[in-house]
């Protein structure tokens, strides 16, 4: 072998040791400071720090306007009819989008449904600027013991309508030593939370705020759980302070470039019997089945992560158009195979007023275009704190709905979240699994608390 073969070799075996181990290295935990996200002209003025009681009260002028565009939209006959023998395949079915909007408009009673939404008691409170909205249920003490505080976590999508069947089920549990006060903000930007007013706000800051929040209301130990972006922010959360969060559940456990957990995923679908249980075989999918399913359902994610304030606009303006967007994720987050009906299959697991509940937390704060920079703040690849591979030690528990659109399996989890307690796939339910099936949610998580 000539000296240069040698070099060669040498500098190839040390690169790739480097690479290898430069890929598998963790980050340290970043310090994240509380920052102030609020209007320039107000930085720097003493911030009111009490917490005020809030009613969603929406004035009878928004619910005229609303009501006036739902008609004009529905008489108008604009909206173009779809192809032959098509269900949801390319979007949200213009057919089906008449029966929901003339349900908005003349079966759906909003005062109704305010009131529903208005139950559990409302709040908001100023942090860093903006006020944060939240509810708040405190149970009395169970057995002597105080109500364990608990922070529920939205994505999405979705706003506090989601959880608001899962409320009893955590703050008054049947079979449980314990039970849990609530703490249920909406994001910042999402429904009755500002928005921020300059850029940077991501998963890792809205931790900082929640964290900010639970502290304000006397709890500098709690647990955590959420849905989508809200499982985003649990982990982000637990990464950054492991010292506050005691346990976490989420429904959507992920890891994506820890380490090797792309690899570790291949590995896993590779070698099922060897590394995954039977259970996660049936719906982790091949990586290729991966990637062309979340091609096809993620074209929304790549226009929020780059132009969100544009098709903001629209989505502002029209009442049918903001339901359609919200709405079409509820069918094929929920059941994939849905996308051939005409109905979408939405539903099959939800009423119509409820998800228009959703739907109205959008459209009476306009809040689609905050919404939707969320997605540009948490890609943008100058942003400020990068968790990837910051891992956590805190206590998980990773609940995967079947009909989830990613499965992670457990083996490629395991280098960003090293403490998952409880690994389960759920005999049923989709994507918003709190608001779909808040008994199965309910169960896992009181389970999986109850440990510590
Ligand atoms: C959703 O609806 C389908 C069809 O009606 C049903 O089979 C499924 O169990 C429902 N999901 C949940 C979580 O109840």
């Amino acid at each position: 072998m000539g000296l240069i073969t040698k070099i060669l070799i040498l500098v190839l075996t040390v690169g790739t040791a480097y690479v290898g181990l430069k890929i598998c290295q963790p980050d340290p935990v970043p310090v994240v400071e509380d920052e102030y996200w609020g209007p320039k002209s107000d930085q720097g003025k003493k911030e009111d720090s009490s917490i005020r009681p809030f009613k969603i009260d929406i004035p009878a002028a928004t619910l005229d306007d609303l009501k006036g565009r739902l008609k004009r939209e529905l008489d108008s006959n604009r909206l173009v009819s779809p192809l032959e023998g098509v269900g949801f395949e390319y979007g949200f079915n213009s057919k089906f989008l008449k029966t929901v909007g003339n349900h908005w408009l003349s079966k759906y009673d909003w005062k109704v449904r305010e009131k529903l939404l208005n139950k559990y008691p409302h709040f908001k409170t100023k942090i860093g600027g903006l006020d944060i909205h939240f509810q708040h249920v405190k149970p009395k003490a169970k057995n002597g013991v105080a109500p364990r505080p608990l922070l529920l976590i939205h994505g999405w999508p979705g706003s506090i309508v989601e959880f608001q069947k899962i409320i009893p089920l955590l703050s008054e549990p049947k079979n449980s030593k314990y039970n849990y006060e609530l703490v249920i903000p909406s994001l910042p930007g999402y429904g009755f939370s500002d928005p921020a007013a300059r850029r940077g706000l991501s998963t890792t800051e809205m931790g900082n705020i929640f964290k900010r929040l639970m502290k304000r209301l006397g709890h500098e130990k709690f647990y955590v759980m959420g849905g989508d972006w809200g499982a985003m922010i649990t982990m982000d959360m637990a990464s950054v302070y492991p010292g506050n969060v005691i346990a976490a559940q989420s429904n959507m456990c992920s890891s994506i470039s820890t380490g090797l957990t792309h690899v570790r995923y291949i590995l896993a679908t590779l070698l099922p019997t060897f590394l995954m249980t039977p259970e996660e075989t049936k719906v982790v999918l091949p990586y290729s089945k991966l990637i062309s399913d979340l091609f096809r359902e993620s074209g929304y994610a790549h226009i929020h992560m780059t132009k969100p304030d544009t098709v903001g606009v629209a989505l502002t303006h029209s009442p049918l158009g903001l339901a359609a967007y919200i709405l079409e994720k509820f069918s094929t987050w929920t059941d994939k195979s849905w996308m051939n009906r005409e109905d979408g299959g939405i539903l099959e697991n939800f009423t119509m007023d409820e998800l228009l509940d959703n739907v109205m937390v959008y459209w009476v704060t306009g809040s689609m275009t905050s919404s939707q920079r969320l997605y540009a703040e948490a890609m943008d690849p100058a942003k400020k704190h990068k968790l990837d591979r910051v891992p956590t030690e805190v206590p998980f528990s990773c609940q995967f709905m079947p009909n989830e659109i990613i499965v992670q399996p457990r083996f490629s989890l395991v280098d960003k979240l090293k403490n998952i307690q409880r690994y389960s796939i759920s005999p049923k339910g989709g994507h918003f699994g709190a608001f779909e099936a808040p008994e199965v949610v309910a169960e896992d998580a009181i389970t999986h608390f109850e440990k510590f």
